[in-house]
């Protein structure tokens, strides 16, 4: 398959469309996948920014966005099957991989199974444990709750837990498009997905063979995945520098697009694609 670049490309991945948008130019593309429950379109701000110098990816997972679910049960396994299969598809050898939360378990599980096929990865607001026996609970109460007809009322409580105060006092353009997004995503594909999060499995036993250079970013009011996550991953990855972006919580590259692609683009001009 030839690179046809734009916006709202898709391709078929077994019986799945995937829908993804491809700019910019460059040898290594770095490739971002979202967290749960957005769409490619969160990465607005990094995309804007990186497609000067870079070639820059991002799709909407199997579900969510304009992507179709297909008939497999939502697995974080799986989505890392579908990034390497979109690769192979795309003919992309090696990117550079950004996962913001659900992003980075996604992209922590393709690292520690396909370390050669990644020249570098970004860790975002993101952690390597697996649920701890209430968070899963809480996820069962959620899926109970959406089941009942209550997405409203569980995207009202998401929102006050993604974002920092500033953000909802000064940036309420980011928290409604969030709020829009998280809205328009079938309750059905929400529900598989938080089972899907709920059966993950840890990956830091993995890290300290993962030679990857990493970048991890942290927002410092995160209450989702801490920054004491993100330190404890540092520690673990042999090859990772973190910091920590103020001013944000959970959607650390939203709330603070200006630390966050600094951060970004400093990283990437240091990495040997
Ligand atoms: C995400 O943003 O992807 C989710 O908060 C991940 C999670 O709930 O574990």
């Amino acid at each position: 398959m030839g690179t046809i670049t734009g916006n709202d490309i898709t391709l078929k991945i077994s019986d799945v469309t995937i829908c993804y948008d491809d700019l910019g130019v460059g040898t290594t593309p770095v490739i971002f996948i979202h967290g749960f429950p957005f769409d490619k379109s969160s990465w607005k701000p990094q995309m804007d920014f990186l497609q000067q110098h870079h070639r820059v990816i991002a799709y909407d997972i199997r579900g969510f966005g304009k992507s179709t679910s297909g008939t497999d049960e939502a697995d974080i396994n799986l989505f890392a099957d579908d990034l390497l299969a979109f690769m192979d598809l795309l003919e992309i050898q090696k990117a550079i991989v950004c996962g913001l939360s659900m992003g980075g378990y996604i992209v922590l599980n393709a690292v520690s199974r396909y370390a050669e096929r990644f020249s570098a990865m970004i860790l975002c607001d993101t952690q390597c444990i697996a649920d701890t026996p209430e968070v899963k609970e809480k996820r069962k109460q959620s899926i109970d709750k959406i089941n009942d007809g209550g997405l409203t009322e569980y995207t009202d409580g998401l929102i006050t837990a993604l974002f920092h105060k500033n953000t909802v006092t000064h940036k309420k353009e980011v928290v409604d498009e969030i709020r829009n997004v998280i809205l328009s995503t079938r309750p059905e594909v929400i529900t598989s997905a938080l089972t899907a999060l709920a059966r993950r499995w840890e990956t830091c036993s993995a890290l300290p063979a993962m030679e990857t250079p990493a970048l991890i970013l942290c927002g410092s009011d995160d209450k989702i995945t801490t920054p004491e996550q993100a330190q404890y991953m540092m520690t673990c990855l042999p090859n990772a520098e973190l910091h920590i972006i103020n001013n944000a919580a959970h959607l650390s590259n939203l709330e603070n697009a200006n630390d966050f692609n600094k951060h970004l683009d400093k990283f990437l001009a240091g990495i040997n694609k």
